[in-house]
């Protein structure tokens, strides 16, 4: 594991957006697996500042999200697809029709689940995949279990991954209970992944994935057996390690 600290959120959306152009440039039809969340946001404004001085062009870019909340539409304010576009697509020149978040009320979840792992099979794999992480150690929303996922599937999210997103809604009782998610091993799959981090509610989480056993107590702990990933976070999310 490639672990750097730097002093601010900023300066790690520079590093991270930089390997993601870097790839693009070498590859102007690279795959991105793309997550949520307030992680990523700089690194998205990175990516926007870079398009719109013509340091890059997504319109050959394939992206997969991670994750998608089941139980609201992908119009909703909190959806990730809005969440998507209104950080990311709406302000480069990806295609639509380019970009991939699961379809978190799918008619029949299993042939679903299937078909998104194997339209990112049938891409060509993830080239990069950009993750955040749960105060509990969760990547995507593989919370902690007793096994490792393997696919995409649908899940039930904790009462500490609730409790996490409750800020985004205006009553707890609205925040969904369950989510689209990619499996652990499909994040794996990943040629590089990036995971960011900044504060101290991620100390414990980032001390558990870098320096614990490998275990799905702390499902980010299996990244330690991934060969290319960077861990970019800041002081305070690297304050137990
Ligand atoms: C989002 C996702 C989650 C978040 C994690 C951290 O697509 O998969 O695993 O990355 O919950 O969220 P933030 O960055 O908001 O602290």
């Amino acid at each position: 594991m490639d672990v750097k600290i730097f002093n601010t959120a900023e300066e790690i959306g520079v590093a991270a957006a930089e390997i993601i152009i870097n790839k693009i440039k070498a590859d102007d039809s690279a795959i991105l697996g793309l997550a949520t969340g307030s992680s990523p946001i700089p690194t998205y404004n990175e990516l926007i500042k870079a398009y719109n001085n013509n340091v890059v062009s997504f319109k050959n870019v394939k992206s997969f999200n991670l994750d998608e909340y089941c139980g609201i539409p992908a119009s909703d304010r909190n959806s990730y697809y809005t969440f998507m576009h209104q950080n990311l697509f709406n302000s480069i020149d990806i295609k639509e029709e380019n970009t991939q978040v699961p379809d978190g009320n799918p008619e029949d979840v299993e042939v679903f689940c299937k078909g998104y792992d194997e339209a990112i099979k049938n891409a060509g794999g993830i080239d990069i995949q950009v993750l955040g992480i749960g105060r509990n150690g969760h990547i995507g929303f593989n919370e902690p279990a007793e096994k490792f996922t393997k696919g995409t599937y649908k899940v039930k999210l904790t009462e500490s991954t609730i409790e996490a997103n409750k800020r985004f809604f205006d009553k707890v009782e609205d925040v969904p209970t369950e989510a689209i998610t990619m499996g652990v091993e499909s994040i794996l799959d990943a040629k590089e992944i990036i995971l960011i981090a900044t504060g101290t509610d991620k100390a414990q989480a980032i001390h558990d994935m870098v320096k614990g056993e490998v275990s799905p107590a702390c499902p980010a702990s299996i990244l330690q057996k991934h060969s290319n990933v960077h861990i970019f976070i800041d002081k305070d999310a690297a304050s137990l390690i």
